[in-house]
């Protein structure tokens, strides 16, 4: 079966209704990352970060995945799919896709906190709270306070291999919704094999040159149709 790579950031979850990062009026227009979103904000001032995550899992309850999650779930019928997405959200796992890759962690999910030691956990401690909100003094079995299952700021991508593997065994890379300023995520697409074909969607500029890269440019709901009458002609 032919195999599909799809890179998603938060643009893929804007017509759900969840904020963008970097576009006008998105969370970073109102919140510091690196008091919030980095591992020297998390030591400095743990109790916001937590209510930042907490507020995100409360908006996440109330939010639907949008027709792009389920066009991109779809694609599992005729090819094999990984999804390999920035965000922190479960929409494209609540929109029915089973091969799902979060490079940036999952906003669900918490794990003990390792002090010096963040990027040296283990699966088998990270927990499942669903929407609910974690705070300063909730712990683990193990009696440790509990953060976050998010990469911060200044800490390592531990799924990045994985995602490298998929996007260069894929015959086609679908982007969607990323500005591609993140690193290491925005350099996925670079490990495209010479053969794969490359299509972006996105309603604004896209930062890659590569004339042989394919720009649908438009909102991810309606950009996805395109993209499915493009590949019916693959
Ligand atoms: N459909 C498709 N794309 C959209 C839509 C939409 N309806 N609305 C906005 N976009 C595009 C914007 O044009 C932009 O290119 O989505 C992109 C959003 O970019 P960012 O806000 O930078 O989000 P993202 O690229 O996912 O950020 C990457 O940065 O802060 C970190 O960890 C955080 O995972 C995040 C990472």
């Amino acid at each position: 079966m032919k195999r599909i790579a799809v890179l998603t950031g938060a643009g893929v979850s804007a017509e759900s209704g969840l904020g963008t990062y970097r576009d006008n009026g998105g969370l970073w227009d109102k919140y510091d990352p690196m008091v919030v979103a980095s591992a020297e904000g998390w030591r400095r001032n743990p109790g916001l970060v937590l209510d930042f995550y907490n507020m995100q899992r409360e908006k996440l309850a109330c939010t639907e995945p949008n027709s792009a999650h389920l066009d991109i779930a779809a694609l599992e019928k005729d090819w094999q799919v990984t999804v390999i997405t920035q965000n922190v959200d479960n929409l494209h796992e609540r929109a029915g896709s089973g091969n799902v890759i979060h490079l940036h962690g999952e906003v669900t999910k918490v794990r003990p906190e390792r002090g010096r030691y963040e990027e040296s956990f283990s699966e088998s401690e990270v927990i499942d709270v669903g929407y609910s909100r974690v705070n300063l003094g909730d712990k683990s079995p193990k009696g440790v306070q509990l953060r976050p299952h998010i990469v911060f700021f200044g800490e390592s991508v531990p799924k990045m291999e994985a995602a490298a593997k998929a996007v260069s065994e894929a015959d086609i890379v679908l982007i969607v919704g990323t500005s591609l300023q993140v690193y290491p995520a925005a350099s996925l697409y670079m490990y495209a094999s010479p053969d794969a074909r490359i299509y972006i969607i996105d309603p604004a500029e896209v930062p890659v040159r590569d004339a042989h890269i394919e720009h649908i440019r438009d909102k991810a709901t309606s950009g996805m149709k395109t993209f499915l009458s493009l590949l019916g002609e693959i």
